[in-house]
């Protein structure tokens, strides 16, 4: 096989959205409490299923917390290090039975509640005045999502009053009683409803059904404030849902919202070869679901003569494998290196798909899927933090341009089939590009190469045409000789970037197992 890999700094599709670098909060296990507050109810190891014997319980220590009362670690990492843009909440599953009115006013008030999506019982410490002081704190955008399982329409646009009216109503002048402050919350992104195909949904619909309400919930929304971002809830985006919805839906939100999580990583030696693959070309799928979902939304704004551009939220992917990350453990699961390669294809997905997704949210932020975990006092980077980190620094405020690659195939079983049934096999590199303008003006050209082989490294031909590049390459790199390994409490750092500076001769030795992100200085 010839290997090459040509970057075409001329040939755009369109910036990158800081959008793609999102997070997700839901009322799971140990996201909020645990994650965003201290723990409280619950502890680490423990679960709000598998509650912490009183005995056993260990506080977080006052001077780890900040002024308003939340996780100093966890708001540092994702405001300064991974500078997380927006964070959807409350839910995920656990939205469509939630009612908002119980977690506002004081604590002392709020009703608990049986918890229907997860099991266990929810406090409601945590509520909307709570996520949106804990989002300005973080410098980060609220997206909410409505209850369309339990909830009614009466309710939503009390909730929307509750958060933006401005004037003398009774939710508007509700909020200002319970923050003391004039000023409104001004939440921009709704979500129309989560995953109502779900059978495990509260409140499941057909998707016709759900085109009709969600029609008139929008309607209704942007009576009460016309300046609402509207997500509609879509299901992988080839679904048959998708294009019913798409088709009702499409002159009456901004964007399309899309989830699919990719696992199996290699934990047992003997089932490397399928779990590898699966994991690792996982996110092939998700970039085939990307261009069939941007067929649906385009010929649905055909249809209707939809001038305005509708965009996807991919507002949940992740790494999940779901007989590790369980309800029991509060979806807690341990990644590996392999897992971190996914989440680097992840991301070359929403580089590449730069034109059609506007928003995607990892999920999940703390501790529940997530690329960090907590314990009463502490946290440490699982290996998926570090793509996460990586693309955040470099790839965001980029052009996202073409890239043409010539590299192996993969021959193994991946998840789903038909991605090498219809869409052809994945190769074994995978790779994404941004042209990047600094402030003071200088450019240059950023390649995301995830070498997903598992026995061979590649040395490739790299080429940037019609540019000259500088003599000296920038390079960083997720690299270890294990794919199995992981992070862990003792070993926080065993998985991590390096970086170094090298002179650039044209071609790179892309190891096995790595992802190498260069940045390559365009001559003025
Ligand atoms: O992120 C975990 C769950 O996955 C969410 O609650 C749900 O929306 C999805 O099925």
């Amino acid at each position: 096989n010839t290997l090459a890999l040509d970057v075409f700094p001329t040939a755009t599709i369109a910036p990158v959205s800081s959008f793609i670098f999102s997070g997700f909060l839901e009322h799971l296990g140990r996201c909020i409490y645990g994650g965003i507050l201290p723990a409280g109810p619950t502890n680490f190891p423990y679960t709000p299923r598998n509650p912490c014997p009183k005995d056993q319980f260990v506080e977080t220590p006052k001077e780890l917390l900040t002024e308003e009362g939340f996780r100093k670690d966890v708001l540092e990492v994702l405001r300064d290090e991974l500078e997380t843009p927006m964070v959807r909440w409350p839910g995920g599953n656990y939205v469509s039975s939630y009612k908002w009115e119980d977690g506002i006013g004081p604590l002392e008030h709020r009703k608990k509640r049986p918890e229907l999506a997860w099991g266990g019982e929810e406090s409601n410490v945590f509520g909307t005045d709570e996520f949106i002081k804990w989002c300005r704190v973080a410098k980060i955008e609220p997206y909410i999502i409505l209850n369309m399982g339990t909830g009614t329409l009466e309710e939503a646009l009390h909730w929307i009053e509750y958060c933006n009216g401005t004037g003398d109503t009774y939710y508007a002048n509700l909020r200002r009683k319970n923050t003391g402050k004039d000023e409104p919350h001004n939440v921009r992104y709704w979500g129309l409803g989560n995953e109502v195909w779900g059978e495990w949904q509260v409140g499941q619909q057909t998707a016709s059904a759900y085109a009709t309400k969600a029609r008139q919930w929008a309607h209704a929304i942007r009576l009460i404030d016309p300046t609402v971002i509207l997500i509609g809830c879509g299901e992988t985006g080839l679904n048959h849902w998708d294009g019913v919805v798409l088709d009702a839906l499409v002159d009456k939100v901004d964007l399309h919202s899309i989830h699919l999580y990719t696992g199996f990583g290699p934990r047992d030696r003997s089932q490397i070869e399928k779990e590898y693959g699966r994991s690792v070309y996982g996110p092939d799928a998700a970039e085939y679901s990307i261009e069939i979902c941007k067929g649906q939304i385009n010929k649905a704004r055909v249809a209707k003569s939809v001038n305005k551009p509708i965009k996807i939220a991919f507002d949940e992917y992740g790494v999940w494998d779901e007989t590790v990350g369980t309800p029991e453990n509060g979806l807690e699961q341990f990644y590996t290196l392999a897992d971190a390669l996914a989440m680097a294809s992840w991301l070359n997905v929403f580089v590449r798909q730069a034109d059609i997704v506007e928003i995607a949210c990892v999920a999940q932020s703390v501790n529940v899927i997530s690329p960090l975990i907590t314990s009463p006092n502490d946290l440490f980077r699982q290996t998926i933090y570090w793509p996460l980190w990586l693309f955040s620094k470099y790839m965001r405020g980029g052009t996202s341009v073409r890239v043409a690659l010539s590299s192996p195939v993969f021959m193994g079983e991946t998840l789903p089939t038909w991605i090498s049934t219809v869409k052809g096999r994945p190769t074994e590199l995978d790779a994404s590009a941004v042209v990047h303008t600094s402030n003071s003006g200088k450019k240059s050209v950023r390649i995301a190469v995830v070498n997903r082989s598992e026995r061979n490294s590649y040395e490739t031909p790299v080429r940037v045409a019609f540019s000259n590049v500088v003599k000296e390459v920038e390079v960083h790199e997720l690299w270890h000789p294990r794919i199995e390994a992981r992070n862990g409490w003792g070993n926080e750092n065993e998985v991590s970037v390096t970086t170094k500076r090298a002179p650039w001769k044209g071609k790179w030795t892309f190891r096995m197992n790595s992802l190498t992100l260069l940045v390559l200085d365009i001559e003025q």
